[in-house]
């Protein structure tokens, strides 16, 4: 490079340096947000402002100092700090001051700020990690934290982020819930004091509560209008998110892994680097926010990212354990009718001392079980590629049975008291992953399967048990590090997996929706939202998850859950997200066998606007006995509307629904699709042109009175 492109470069791209009042001020920016630290006289470091991106320099001398950035236990701070350290002298005090900060261009549109802070009576250094995802407008912030000191410190508390609002009301957003009804949206106001939202599960970490949050600033949200800030933590295992109001209604919000039993001893110059937490600043409500996670995840997150995805066959709800080669073989024939790409064998294909035939025994036992399948999982892979479909297996690796060979020998790597009963949850145990065997033993589960069977084209990776009775043999004193470098021990093995097998699609699982973040889906393609598949629960499941992952790693099958909805229902939920089947065709008829052929096809043609385009949620489920959502391509030529009447009551008016995305000024031709055969649309304006404006302003009349009716309509630029 030529050394005037380099200069010119350095200062573009280098250190955001403002003077304001003689006062250091650092400037974190996407293309709609800004965030501004400024160094008090006092060393310090302040957050002056977040919020809708400010964009005159002079203003800056007129924000007021704000509240200290990463605030740390043991001074005069009066609330919940960032930061908690106890040094080799038994004192836990922590000041930390403004040393340095860098900021470069690491990626286009990218660019990462490292704030780095020391206290001067203790070599300990906290720097501060911002990187900014300009027009995703998304900002993505760590710490690192090291020291000097002789001995290690004890590391108690370890925020990845810490936020500061002032606004006069919070209107906070958890998804919580359980197995079967995961992500259920709940609002709420906060008020003085703290509002946590955490989990202390360990591996199944998301059963009860997602790691995201939406938090409205002065009104509950809306989806097309408000200021809201929206948050995430990439760390599969315990998270903790704190709010706390203080006594001048001012708002912290910590953000990190759960402290929860993991205090961490840090030796010198080892760095603590904390998961990752990822935020955006909407000022157009949690519409936007949504459209911004799913296009900074496409480009920036999710494996494979910007690469379609697959349809599938999967026996688990046709056959559960119940199955043998012939009944594989012939379910493999029914994909190829259905014409999707994939056939995925669940659970219950391994073991033979004990074999897998329930979920009391034999995990752990990775082989074939001969009985059931004599040829092997080979002969699955060359039955499936004859018939023009791939291969998918389950597997669930990190977890044992006690009834398993596995356990019999290696009882050392599963977690357990070891001077207390057993404890099962589904009738297995965790493996320790915070030992380099079990690590490698972990791998080796993929890669005995990989290098023995190349065609496997997919797994489905679950995940049932949280970590209950914790004690690993192999950490021996340092047992408070477990649920941390569990996570860790897990991450390690998905490395070595992404790296000796990059083109390998995965789906993550933890009976249903029991992880879902940001760093699992580095590895993984897509994610299991719920074992619930009923699909008037779907709506709301995926409405829910929708608020923060896009629909292309949202897995949504077709099953016979509720049958008192009609296959198009249930397949028009589905099509929302990423299509798949779990159903044998003999639970339908031939109408519907027809149907569903040809419903594939549309969604294949569709997946550009489904799987790549921007979503905009038109009719919330809750609050109402209809709803409905649109993907609009991101060149808006073609828009697929999804609505669905659930319990609408006799005679209730409806009014048309605007649509929302398009171009005004062209036009556009609607047409309803995925009719049954035989079947006519009701839709007014079927298969006629109207202007985006139109569209728009006075929209469509989606909803009807029936029960459990469904449409979807095809919208084509003319
Ligand atoms: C739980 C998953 O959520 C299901 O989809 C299925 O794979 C079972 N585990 C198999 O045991």
């Amino acid at each position: 490079m030529k050394l005037k492109t380099f200069l010119f470069l350095f200062f573009l791209n280098s250190t955001f340096l403002l003077q304001a009042s003689d006062k250091l001020l650092i400037k974190i920016e996407t293309e709609r947000t800004s965030l501004i630290y400024q160094v008090g006289d006092n060393g310090r470091l302040y957050q002056k402002y977040l919020g809708k991106k400010l964009n005159h320099n002079s203003d800056m001398q007129h924000l007021p100092q704000g509240t200290e950035a990463y605030l740390a236990h043991g001074m005069e701070d009066y609330f919940e700090p960032a930061v908690h350290i106890l040094h080799n002298d038994h004192n836990s005090s922590l000041l930390l001051k403004y040393v340095e900060h860098s900021s470069a261009q690491t990626g286009d549109g990218v660019n990462e700020t490292v704030i780095t802070l020391k206290d001067d009576k203790y070599p300990v250094t906290v720097k501060l990690h911002y990187v900014t995802y300009s027009k995703e407008n998304i900002i993505r912030t760590f710490s690192e934290i090291s020291h000097q000191e002789e001995k290690p410190v004890v590391l108690s508390k370890y925020a990845s982020s810490m936020l500061h609002l002032n606004r006069n009301r919070y209107f906070l957003t958890e998804f919580s819930g359980d197995w079967a009804h995961e992500a259920a949206i709940a609002e709420r106001e906060l008020a003085f004091g703290k509002k946590v939202i955490d989990t202390k599960l360990g591996a199944r970490a998301n059963m009860f509560v997602s790691p995201f949050f939406q938090l409205s600033l002065d009104d509950p949200s809306r989806e097309n209008a408000g200021e809201v800030l929206v948050g995430t933590l990439g760390w599969t295992g315990n998270f903790r998110f704190t709010f706390e109001i203080d006594n001048k209604n001012e708002l912290r919000i910590i953000s990190g892994i759960n402290p929860y039993a993991s205090e961490y001893n840090l030796p010198a110059k080892e760095v603590f680097r904390t998961p990752d937490f990822y935020f955006t600043y909407s000022c157009s409500g949690i519409g936007e926010a949504s459209r911004s996670f799913h296009d900074w995840a496409r480009n920036y997150q999710v494996n494979k990212g910007n690469e379609t995805r697959m349809t599938l066959l999967n026996n688990w709800e046709a056959t559960y354990f119940d199955f043998d080669e012939n009944k594989l073989i012939g379910l493999m024939d029914e994909a190829s009718k259905l014409g999707v790409d994939m056939f995925l064998l669940d659970d219950g294909w391994f073991a033979n001392k004990y074999p897998r035939s329930g979920d009391h025994q034999g995990l752990g036992d990775w082989e074939e079980t001969a009985g059931k399948l004599p040829n092997g999982i080979g002969h699955l892979v060359e039955e499936a590629q004859k018939k023009g479909v791939k291969f998918g297996l389950w597997i669930e690796p990190e977890m044992v049975n006690p009834k398993s060979e596995l356990y019999e020998t290696h009882k050392d790597w599963v977690i357990h008291l070891p001077n207390r009963d057993e404890y099962y949850f589904r009738n297995q145990m965790v493996l320790d992953l915070s030992n380099p065997k079990v690590q490698d033993h972990v791998f080796g589960v993929v890669d005995k399967l990989m290098t023995k069977y190349p065609g496997i084209a997919f797994f489905k990776w679950d995940c049932n048990s949280p970590i209950t009775n914790i004690y690993s043999m192999y950490l021996k004193e340092n047992q408070s590090h477990l649920y941390i470098d569990y996570v860790r021990g897990l991450y390690k093995v998905l490395d070595r997996i992404k790296a000796k097998y990059p083109d390998l699609p995965m789906m993550l699982c933890a009976g249903g929706g029991g992880r879902s973040d940001y760093e699992a889906l580095k590895y993984f393609t897509e994610f299991w939202p719920s074992d619930n598949t009923d699909p008037v629960e779907r709506l709301f499941i995926q409405w829910g998850f929708s608020q923060i992952f896009p629909s292309k790693t949202l897995c949504a099958h077709v099953t016979t859950w509720n049958r008192s909805t009609s296959i198009k229902f249930r397949t028009d939920v589905a099509m929302m997200c990423k299509l798949g089947f779990d159903i044998k065709l003999d639970d339908m008829n031939q109408n519907e066998h027809v149907y569903c052929n040809e419903a594939v096809k549309n969604y294949n043609r569709l997946k550009p606007a489904i799987l790549e385009g921007d979503l905009y949620r038109l009719v919330s489920p809750y609050g109402s006995n209809h709803t409905s959502s649109m993907y609009v391509g991101k060149d808006k030529q073609s828009a697929v509307v999804f609505a669905f009447d659930i319990h609408p009551r006799y005679a209730e008016k409806t009014l048309p629904v605007r649509l929302q995305g398009l171009d005004s000024n062209r036009t556009y031709r609607v047409k309803e699709i995925n009719l049954m055969p035989g079947n006519g649309s009701s839709l007014k304006g079927n298969d006629q042109v109207f202007s985006g404006e139109y569209l728009m302003t006075v929209g469509l009349e989606l909803f009807t009175t029936q029960q459990l009716h469904s449409r979807i309509i095809e919208i084509t630029r003319e």
